[in-house]
C-alpha cells in the first residue's frame, strides 16, 4: 500500500537534500506541497491517500437481496426504456401513426419513474458502503445520473401536454439526448463494477 512504500522509501535521485531529513516521505498534501513545488517530488509518492482509509476495501453491495444488488437489477430497465422511447419517436416521424407518439409517452414515464428508483437504491449504496462513498468515482457517476434523469423527467412532463404535437422537434430531441446520457451513465456504472470493483463480493463468494 501507499504507506508501505513511502516508509521504505529513501532520499531518492536527489540525495539527502533532495528529501526530507527522516525516512518519512511527505504526502502530497499540507506539507508536500512545497517540495512539490520545487520539483523535488519523486516517483511513487502519488499514491492517493484514500487508500489507506479503514473501509476503502469494504465495497460489497449492501443494498441486495440475497447478494444480488438491487441497483444493478434495476437499471436495465430505464436504459432500455430510454431507447425504446427514440425508437417509438423515429417510428412516429416516419409513420405519423398516433400509437408510436403514446408508445413514447409511456416509454418516456417509465424510464424517468424507474430510473427514480433505480437512482433511490444507487444514492443508499453511495452513502451506505464505506468503499463506494470514499470513490470519487462514484460520486461522478450519481451527478451524471441526476442530469440523466432531469432529462427523463422534462421528456415525460413535456409529452403530458400533447403527446402527439410533443414528438417533432423537441420530444425526440430529448429523446435523443437521453440516449446520449443513458448511455455515459451507464457506460459509467460499469466501471465502477468492472474496474474499481464496487457493488461486488469482497471475498468473491
Ligand atoms: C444518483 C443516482 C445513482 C447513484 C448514486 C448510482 C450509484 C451506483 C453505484 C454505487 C454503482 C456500483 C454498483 C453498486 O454498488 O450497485 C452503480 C452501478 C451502475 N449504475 Fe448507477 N447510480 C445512480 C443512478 C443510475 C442510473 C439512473 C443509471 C442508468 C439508468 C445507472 C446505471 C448504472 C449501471 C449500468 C451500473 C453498473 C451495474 C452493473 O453492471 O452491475 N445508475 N451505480
Amino acid at each position: 500500500m501507499a504507506k508501505d512504500q513511502n516508509e521504505t522509501q529513501d532520499d531518492g535521485p536527489g540525495g539527502p537534500q533532495g528529501g526530507s531529513q527522516t525516512n518519512e516521505a511527505p504526502r502530497k498534501g499540507k506539507e508536500g506541497k512545497g517540495k512539490e513545488a520545487e520539483g523535488e517530488w519523486q516517483e511513487g509518492r502519488y499514491e492517493d491517500p484514500i487508500a489507506d482509509l479503514p473501509g476503502f476495501h469494504q465495497t460489497s453491495s449492501l443494498i441486495a437481496i440475497a447478494g444480488h444488488p438491487l441497483h444493478a437489477m434495476s437499471v436495465a430497465f430505464p436504459i432500455a426504456l430510454t431507447f425504446c422511447t427514440f425508437g417509438a419517436d423515429l417510428f412516429y416521424w416516419w409513420t405519423g401513426d398516433s400509437f408510436w407518439a403514446r408508445a413514447a409517452l409511456w416509454a418516456a414515464g417509465m424510464a424517468f419513474l424507474i430510473g427514480v428508483a433505480a437512482a433511490f437504491t444507487g444514492t443508499l449504496e453511495l452513502l451506505f458502503v464505506p468503499g463506494i462513498r470514499v470513490r470519487a468515482a462514484a460520486w461522478t457517476h450519481a451527478g451524471i445520473a441526476v442530469v440523466l434523469l432531469s432529462i427523463l423527467g422534462a421528456n415525460w412532463g413535456y409529452r403530458l401536454y400533447g403527446y402527439e404535437e410533443a414528438v417533432l422537434p423537441y420530444g425526440i430531441l430529448l429523446s435523443g439526448f437521453s440516449v446520449f446520457m443513458v448511455g455515459a451513465t451507464g457506460w459509467h456504472g460499469g466501471k465502477l463494477v468492472f474496474d474499481y470493483h464496487l457493488g461486488t463480493s469482497e471475498t468473491g463468494s
